[in-house]
């Protein structure tokens, strides 16, 4: 009997972890052996096998299918899904076989692919993951796919190979994997967000303005407005306003995707924010994440960017409560068989509607059809948990298109850097965004003059507002005061952040 070992890898939900595919082969005494894999396969595993004939016959490798082999892919505890395995299996099965020559396999290594009929190597999803656990398990290489190549060698300290087919792989083997060549990093994903830029927004400075504030603090924002008053031109532009990924950052968003099975291919780290805008008709798996091997949802794909909600009243309240945990956690965790797994969902939520059903109330020349009834119901469709969790809603009025561009209008690279400068205070007073300050941090930075605290009590006498109202208030107008670069926060910091809370006042 003839016994190999090698460690391949695998993602649950967006954490990798490495798999030891152990291979036996055995001469059955009469007629033909049977194979056998275990260590809780599932379907598509176990198809794998079907494949393994003709590829190692393909590659030019000796193999008796009628043989007994038993794979047995270690911890058996976690569920193995997909054809990510293959590749480590057709090794196993040609190093039981002393006609192919194979060296002892390398156990510094990990082995990703899924396999062709005829040997080619194929991508697998999940592959910046398994290179993040292959480094932490001490491994220093690891063999993927041509097409994982770019994203598997974001990894710092793990050499990656990527050869054609299984033939070239087992070439490489015989004179030394080490020797063989070694890929980089590629090319960075780009995305067609780069070229969208706020000075193309013309007019609706209040907007932009409250755009740019959100930015800085990381406020979660409603714009309510009529059709075509540029609401999505607007949220586009969001994530070019935030500061840069760092590095970890960027790793962080590479790995969701790639968990996801949506890295573009060839590519390697992602550098822009993402921006999601899920339809309203996203089922809850697609905005959560989920199903029965779990991938990520669009909040964890927004994770570091911008979710983004255009016609929020028409989601379905179900849905939209789910968002309340990730929201307020950054992360959101997902019960499945034997555990929980976790999903990262630190994102800005942007979110669009129009003031009633017809679109037209407040508009200056067109009527508004709706009866104030179905207004007030069409707005109560968005449930208090989830505009609780919106700092800034605003205004995004109706205007003539034929307004010019007005002089003093920024640009997103203005705009980021006023961004970037109001984020480092904020990050040197209290080490965190304004958003996220608690109750006690926002006391203790508030820090508003005389005339500022008169007109928040003056605030809570007329217009009855919250606790809850009264905190995003606070904070926003922190923010206000952090982008103008002033210690303490003014009169007019306040009234303007008092103005970002239409739908505290009654429709
Ligand atoms: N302020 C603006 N500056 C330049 N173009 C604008 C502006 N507002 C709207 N537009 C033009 O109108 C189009 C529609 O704008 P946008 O999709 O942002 O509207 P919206 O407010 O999201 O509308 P809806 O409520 O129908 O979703 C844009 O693609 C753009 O061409
Ligand atoms: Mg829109």
């Amino acid at each position: 009997m003839d016994q190999i070992r090698l460690a391949a890898a695998h993602v649950e939900g967006v954490e990798g972890f490495l798999v030891e595919v152990e291979v036996s082969r055995s001469q059955p005494s009469t007629g033909t052996g049977r194979t056998t894999v275990v260590g809780l396969p599932d379907a598509a595993v176990r198809e794998s096998i079907d494949r393994m004939t003709p590829a190692l016959f393909a590659s030019g490798l000796s193999h008796r299918p009628g043989d007994h082999l038993v794979i047995n892919l270690a911890p058996a505890g976690r569920r193995k899904e997909g054809p990510a395995f293959d590749l480590a299996i057709a090794l196993g099965l040609a190093a039981t076989m002393r006609e192919n020559q194979l060296p002892t396999l390398p156990a510094d290594t990990a082995f990703v692919a899924e396999l062709a009929l005829d040997g080619t190597l194929r991508p697998a999803r999940g592959v910046l993951a398994c290179a993040i656990a292959a480094r932490a398990a001490g491994l220093t290489r690891l063999v993927v796919a041509p097409v994982n190549a770019a994203e598997a060698a974001v990894v710092d300290g793990i050499a990656v190979h990527a050869p054609a087919n299984l033939a070239e792989c087992c070439r490489w083997l015989r004179a030394g994997i080490e020797h063989a060549p070694r890929r980089s990093a590629g090319a960075e994903v780009e995305t067609t967000l780069d070229s969208l830029d706020l000075i193309d927004v013309r007019g609706q400075e209040h907007a932009k303005r409250a755009l740019i504030t959100a930015a800085a603090g990381g406020h979660n924002l409603l714009m309510i407005g009529p059709p075509g008053s540029g609401k999505t031109m607007l949220a586009r532009r969001l994530p070019g306003l935030l500061p840069g990924l760092t590095l970890e950052e960027a790793l962080d968003v590479t790995r969701v995707h790639s968990c996801a099975g949506m890295l573009p291919d060839g590519r390697g780290l992602m550098r822009q924010r993402p921006f999601r805008a899920p339809h309203h008709s996203v089922s809850p798996v697609g905005l959560i994440g989920g199903g029965s091997y779990p991938k990520p949802g669009e909040v964890s794909l927004a994770h570091h960017g911008v979710l983004f909600l255009d016609e929020l009243p028409e989601f379905p309240r179900l849905v939209l409560e789910m968002l309340r945990q990730p929201l307020e956690d950054g992360h959101l965790t997902i019960s499945r068989g034997g555990g929980r797994l976790r999903f990262p969902a630190r994102c800005m939520l942007v979110a669009a509607m129009n003031p009633c059903p017809c679109g037209y109330l407040g508009h200056p020349t067109r009527r508004c059809t709706d009866g104030a009834d179905f207004v007030h119901r069409y707005r109560s469709r968005i449930s208090g948990p989830l505009l609780d969790r919106i700092d800034i809603h605003l205004e995004v009025p109706f205007q003539r298109p034929d307004i010019q561009a007005a002089p003093a209008g920024a640009t997103t690279a203005q705009a980021r850097d006023q961004v970037a400068t109001a984020r480092t205070r904020m990050l040197d007073r209290q080490g965190c965004a304004n958003a996220v300050l608690d109750a006690r941090g926002l006391k203790k930075h508030l820090q508003a003059d005389d005339a500022g605290l008169r007109l928040l009590t003056q605030a809570v006498d007329e217009l009855g507002l919250s606790a809850r109202a009264y905190d995003r208030i606070c904070k926003v107008a922190r923010s206000i005061a952090d982008l103008d670069g002033r210690e303490r926060v003014t009169l007019e910091d306040l009234s303007e952040a008092i103005g970002y809370r239409v739908l505290d006042r009654p429709a």
